[in-house]
C-alpha cells in the first residue's frame, strides 16, 4: 500500500522558498539569473520525473540553459537497465569536468535516477567524479530543494539514496514538456523480477496511486488544456491489484475516458502476462484509447521465455495479439525484443524470428542482452558469445526493419486525426504530429495548429512517416 504525503510535500515547499531566496541573493551578485539544465537518459518514468525536477527548479527560479556547459546547476537523471546506458554517463561526467575545470568553475553537478540506485555505481562516483556534489536516487526525487539546500551549506558530496519507499509525493510543482500532452504516473516500481532486468531493484516494489488522485491530477491537466494523456508505469496491467480497494487498470481507463477536455488516452508499459480480455473489450469500445500498443515480447521462444520469468507462451501472446486485432482493427502493435539472453540456441532465436513475421509488428525496439549484476540471468553460465549476438541481432533488425516497411504506408489514402505537436525541425512551413497510432505525420500547417487535432489526409509513406495535407480549415 502506498500513501500520499502531504506533510512532506509542504517541507519541501519550505526549501523550495528557502532557495528561491538564495538564488535571489546570487542572482544579484553576479548580475544574470542562475540556470540549470537537466539530461535525461532511460524511459518515460525518468522522462515524467525529469519534468517534475524542471517545475521545481523553475519554482526556485533557475532558468533553463540548453548548452549544458554553460549551466549552473546540471542534473543528470540517469538509466541502467543496460551497460551502455552507464557508459554513456560516466563518459559525459569525464567531458563535464574538463569543462568545469577550465570554462565553468561554478558549475554544481547533480546526479540521480536509477543508476544510483546501485551502490557500485555510487562507490564509483564517490571515487572516481569527486566534483559530484550531489547523489540521490529514484525514491526521493522531491528531495530536490532540500539538497540544493544542503549543497550551498556543506561541503563535500551529498549523497541522500534510499533502498526502498512506500510513500508517494505528488503534490510539488511540475513543468511539463508540451502544454497540450502529458505523462501521468499511476504506478511505481515492478514486482515482476524477469530475470535479465535490474529495474524492480532500482525502481522498488510495485505501488499503484489511489484511482481518486490520478483521476484529479488528469482533469486538472485538462483544465489547463491537455488533450493526451500518456498513463505510466512499468506494468500498467497490474495496475491497481494491491490497493485497498482493488481496482483494474481497465476500470481505471474508463474512468479517464469520462474526463472532459481529455481526447486522447495512451499507456506505457503493458506485461502480456497480465493483460485482460476486459481490457481488450474496453479498448474496443473506447473512443478516446489510441490505437497503439506496445506488447514487449523479449522472445519467440518458450523456453527462453520461461528463463526470462516472463509467465507466457509464445502461443498466449499470439492470442492477444489476435484479440487485440479483431478488437481494435486499425491497431498498430509494437514490442520489445532481447538477443543473446544466457542459453539462447539458434533454433531459440529462430522462433523469435518466426514470432516476428507471424506478428508482423509495426515496430520493434531490439536490444542486446546486456548482463546486470545483481540480476538472476547474470548468474547463469551460458553466455552466448559476443561475435553470434551482434550476427543474430542484426539479422532480426533486418526483418524487423522489412516487415516495417512493408505495414507502412497502410494508411495511405486515408484522412486521420492527426495531434499537431510542433514545427517540423527540417522544413519550417510543415508542422509535425502523430495519428492515433502513433505514427508522425508532417504537413503544410503554422504555429496555431499546435495542440490542436486536425483531420489530415495521408498522401504519401515514407517508411517511418508519412506526407499529408490538412482537410480543415
Ligand atoms: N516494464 C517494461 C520494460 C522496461 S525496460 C516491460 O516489461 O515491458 C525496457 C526494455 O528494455 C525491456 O522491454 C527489455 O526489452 C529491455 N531490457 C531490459 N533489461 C535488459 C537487459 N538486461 N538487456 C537487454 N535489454 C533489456
Ligand atoms: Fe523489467 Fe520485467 Fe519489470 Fe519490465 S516487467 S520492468 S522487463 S522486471
Ligand atoms: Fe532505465 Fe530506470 Fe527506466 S533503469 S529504463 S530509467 S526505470
Amino acid at each position: 500500500m502506498a500513501f500520499e504525503n502531504l506533510e512532506e510535500s509542504l517541507r519541501q515547499k519550505e526549501y523550495i522558498q528557502k532557495m528561491q531566496e538564495y538564488v535571489e541573493a546570487e542572482t544579484e551578485k553576479i548580475g544574470r539569473a542562475l540556470t540549470y539544465h537537466i539530461e535525461t537518459f532511460g524511459c518515460q518514468m525518468n522522462a515524467k520525473d525529469s519534468e517534475k525536477f524542471a517545475g521545481i527548479l523553475q519554482e526556485i527560479g533557475y532558468q533553463e540553459e540548453a548548452d549544458e556547459e554553460k549551466a549552473d546547476f546540471i542534473l543528470y537523471n540517469t538509466c541502467t537497465v543496460r551497460e551502455n546506458a552507464n557508459m554513456k554517463v560516466y563518459g559525459r561526467l569525464g567531458q563535464l569536468n574538463y569543462i568545469r575545470k577550465t570554462q565553468n568553475p561554478h558549475m554544481v553537478l547533480a546526479l540521480c535516477g536509477c543508476m544510483m540506485q546501485e551502490p557500485d555505481e555510487v562507490q564509483t562516483v564517490r571515487e572516481k567524479y569527486p566534483f559530484v556534489k550531489i547523489v540521490f536516487g529514484t525514491h526521493n526525487i522531491f528531495k530536490l530543494a532540500e539538497l540544493l539546500y544542503r549543497s550551498t551549506q556543506e561541503k563535500g558530496m551529498i549523497i541522500d539514496v534510499w533502498e526502498g519507499t512506500d510513500e508517494i509525493v505528488e503534490d510539488l510543482p511540475a513543468l511539463r514538456k508540451y502544454p497540450f500532452k502529458s505523462g501521468v504516473n499511476i504506478m511505481y516500481g515492478c514486482n515482476n523480477f524477469c530475470s535479465y532486468c535490474i529495474v524492480p531493484y532500482v525502481r522498488g516494489r510495485e505501488r499503484s496511486r489511489e484511482p481518486e488522485d490520478i483521476l484529479s491530477e488528469i482533469r486538472r491537466l485538462a483544465d489547463e488544456g491537455v488533450k493526451e494523456v500518456m498513463l505510466l508505469g512499468q506494468n500498467v496491467n497490474s495496475y491497481g491489484k494491491n490497493l485497498n480497494q482493488p481496482v483494474t487498470f481497465s476500470e481505471l481507463l474508463k474512468e479517464v475516458e469520462k474526463i472532459d477536455g481529455i481526447e486522447r488516452i495512451r499507456f506505457m508499459t503493458s506485461h502480456p502476462k497480465d493483460l485482460s480480455d476486459e481490457l481488450i473489450e474496453t479498448m474496443g469500445a473506447s473512443k478516446k484509447v489510441c490505437t497503439h500498443f506496445h506488447l514487449p515480447m523479449q522472445s519467440g521462444s518458450n523456453r527462453i521465455l520461461k528463463e526470462m520469468n516472463r509467465h507466457y507462451t509464445r502461443e498466449k501472446y499470439l492470442e492477444i495479439v489476435e484479440k487485440l486485432r479483431k478488437a481494435v482493427p486499425d491497431i498498430s502493435i509494437t514490442t520489445d525484443i532481447i538477443v543473446g539472453f544466457p542459453g539462447e540456441t539458434e533454433e531459440d532465436f529462430c522462433d523469435t524470428l518466426d514470432m516476428v513475421r507471424r506478428v508482423r509488428f509495426d515496430s520493434a525496439f531490439t536490444f542486446i542482452y546486456s548482463k546486470r549484476t545483481g540480476t538472476p540471468a547474470a548468474k547463469m553460465e551460458n553466455q552466448v558469445p559476443e561475435a553470434e549476438v551482434k550476427d543474430r541481432f542484426d539479422r532480426l533488425l533486418s526483418l524487423v526493419q522489412s516487415i516495417g516497411q512493408e505495414t507502412s504506408g497502410r494508411d495511405v489514402g486515408r484522412t486521420l486525426p492527426v495531434l499537431v505537436e510542433e514545427i517540423n525541425h527540417q522544413d519550417q512551413t510543415l508542422v509535425s504530429g502523430r495519428l492515433s497510432n502513433n505514427t508522425v505525420v508532417h504537413f503544410p500547417g503554422c504555429e496555431a495548429m499546435i495542440g490542436r487535432i486536425v483531420n489530415v489526409k495521408l498522401k504519401e509513406s515514407h517508411g517511418f512517416y508519412y506526407l499529408g495535407e490538412c482537410t480543415e480549415a
